[in-house]
């Protein structure tokens, strides 16, 4: 595989016999001639420090809806330039989530994606390479993890990313980790806050829900959902299916129920609870199924698949003053929430499960499986290593 390190060429050489002014002027009048060679690499210097960017690169696209797997082409295309408040990234890995294909499927036509052809996947992991205008707080070297969504940009070489929404990740957490960690478990932790749950120490023990609900706890977001519902302090009862019981277990989860058997399907919890708070990371669960199974006292099921109703009967709720709740949750990317979850991973207090590595040559297997719906943990491709 082509490696996106390019060793500086001709202005290097030049700058040998020249003065500094000169091989800027030269270098910008040869780089005026040459783009369409496609050959010159860009430069960036910050403190110093030169890194040499190519003008193209290989990224996976789509140019229409649908498709699926076989959809996505390998593509050599310029590498893009990071805009104002925009950070450009070589990229390690990028970890593909249900939304990515949704996209795709045209689950959100008209809206997204915005143009076509479109790269997808905004999970990213990777060194910071570029800046654009007004970014401060990186630089060129940096490792870091970011989320560009609905932009994507993850399945390529080189991606450019929103700096406000880029965070440093340590040398503890892998590249690999890191990618997985943005939609998912930020939408983890988004559910469970939304479902009542605090994670501040001083406040969750007095008035926050006691027995929380998970589904599919194996998949991508369930299976931080269990974790961070533990480091709660609460007691978890989780579904998934029975292939992935232990899984489950070793997660933390106290209770585990097969969904596919009636007592999962009704989500019945095998101690009798009835619980505060539920996480719904499965498809297809009814709140009629959720309310059922709600506290009589109350609670609150909060829901990241949510079904077309769901907001009217969320506002219903509201209005009624309703005991049971159903909160329909999009996930709203938070820096400093993505610097707490890199923070617990980094002290190995959220551990990320990886179902499958794919290298970017191979990103219509990991597409496929994510579209195949029986993820353990995350899927993950990885940029730059060999194929
Ligand atoms: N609204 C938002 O902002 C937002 C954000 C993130 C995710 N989401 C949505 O949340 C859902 C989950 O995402 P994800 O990344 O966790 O998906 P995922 O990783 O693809 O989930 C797959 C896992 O879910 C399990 N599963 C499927 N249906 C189940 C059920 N009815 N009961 C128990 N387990 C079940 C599967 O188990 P088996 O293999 O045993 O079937 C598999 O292990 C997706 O629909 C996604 O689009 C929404």
């Amino acid at each position: 595989m082509r490696t996106a390190k390019l060793r500086p060429r001709a202005p290097i050489a030049i700058s040998i016999s020249i003065s500094p002014l000169h091989t800027t002027h030269l270098s910008r009048s040869l780089r005026s001639l040459l783009p369409c060679l496609s050959l010159f690499p860009r430069t960036s210097t910050q403190q110093g420090a030169a890194m040499a960017t190519p003008r193209t690169m290989k990224a996976v696209q789509y140019d229409k809806y649908g498709g699926g797997a076989e959809g996505l082409k390998h593509v050599e295309v310029p590498v893009p330039s990071p805009k104002k408040g925009e950070v450009l990234l070589k990229m390690e890995a990028a970890s593909i989530n249900p939304i990515d294909w949704k996209i795709q499927k045209g689950m959100l036509r008209p809206f997204l994606p915005r143009k076509f052809p479109f790269t997808p996947v905004g999970d990213l992991a990777g060194e910071v390479v570029e800046l654009g205008s007004g970014v401060t707080s990186f630089k060129p070297g940096d490792k870091v993890i970011s989320i560009s969504f609905p932009n994507g940009g993850g399945l390529a070489e080189y991606a450019v990313a929103p700096a406000a929404l880029t965070v440093a990740r340590p040398p503890e957490v892998s590249a690999v980790e890191g990618a997985c960690l943005p939609a998912a478990a930020g939408s983890a932790l988004q559910l469970l806050k939304a479902a009542g749950v605090s994670f501040d120490e001083k406040t969750s023990s007095a008035t926050g829900p006691k027995n929380v609900l998970v589904t599919a706890a194996s998949g991508g977001v369930g299976h931080y959902a269990v974790q961070l519902a533990k480091l709660a302090g609460l007691h978890v009862t989780a579904t998934c299916g029975s292939r992935n019981i232990a899984f489950v277990q070793g997660l933390g989860a106290d209770e585990v129920l097969d969904y596919k058997t009636p007592e999962g399907a009704a989500l019945r919890s095998p101690s009798g609870r009835k619980y505060d708070a539920v996480a719904n990371c499965a498809a297809g669960v009814s709140w009629p199924a959720l309310r059922a199974v709600l506290a009589d006292e109350g609670g609150t099921a909060a829901d990241v698949t949510p079904g077309a109703r769901a907001a009217l009967t969320s506002l219903l709720q509201k209005v009624t003053f309703a005991k049971k709740r159903l909160a329909p949750l999009m996930l709203t990317p938070k820096r400093e929430e993505m610097e707490w979850l890199v923070d617990l991973a980094r002290q190995g207090k959220l551990r990320t499960v990886v179902d499958s590595r794919y290298p970017l040559g191979r990103a219509q297997e990991a597409w496929a499986k994510s579209v195949g719906g029986h993820a353990t943990g995350k899927i993950v491709v990885e940029i730059g290593g060999a194929e």
